[in-house]
């Protein structure tokens, strides 16, 4: 009575090299298709839904981001809201925002229709911006500048939500936009 052992120089007697069926093949195929479609759209989105942001990146010390954002906020400050100051740049403007465990650097009023260029960094660890109720998120990086040329269409108060978990008072990191007419 012969009996069959298997070990690693054997190789067991199976089915799978056996050739694919041509159902599985048509599968294969719609897959792949389907594959390149949603490759394409990445690109497609970028320059025809407006969905990622264009903008500039550049390396930055935190403590050099955080010394702009503080002469930024000394020279156009309006006023003051919960401790935390209230910034009206001129249109144009380099506008600094700094994100950092909890908070964040001010509380930015801007002009409709009026071009600024927003930067955007972290002092600590990674934090998200995220534009509440308007579905607008970029993560914020240490060490990164990140430019974006921003013209707001829309008057009104808006949120700026921490969307990176950062620590304990994540839950907390809530900043505001006031766009004027
Ligand atoms: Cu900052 Cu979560």
């Amino acid at each position: 009575m012969s009996k069959e052992f298997h070990s690693a120089l054997v190789s067991p007697t199976g089915v799978w090299w056996k050739p694919v069926h041509s159902q599985e093949k048509r599968w294969i195929t719609i897959s792949f298709i389907w594959c390149m479609v949603l490759f394409a759209m990445m690109p497609l989105w970028h320059f025809k839904g407006g969905q990622n942001p264009t903008g500039v990146r550049a390396r930055v010390d935190p403590a050099d981001f955080a010394e702009r954002t503080e002469r930024f906020n000394k020279e156009f400050q309006v006023g003051t809201e919960k401790g935390m100051p209230v910034v009206a740049p001129p249109p144009g403007a380099d506008v600094y925002l700094l994100a950092r465990m909890w908070s964040w650097s001010s509380v930015l009023k801007l002009k409709k229709d009026t071009e600024y260029m927003l930067h955007l960094s972290s002092a600590d660890v990674n934090h998200g911006f995220s534009l509440f109720p308007i579905n607008v998120n970029i993560q914020i990086v240490p060490g990164y500048d990140y430019g974006l040329k921003i013209t707001p269409n829309e008057a009104g108060e808006f949120r700026i939500i921490c969307n990176e978990f950062c620590g304990v008072g994540h839950h907390i990191m809530v900043g505001k936009v006031i766009v004027e007419e």
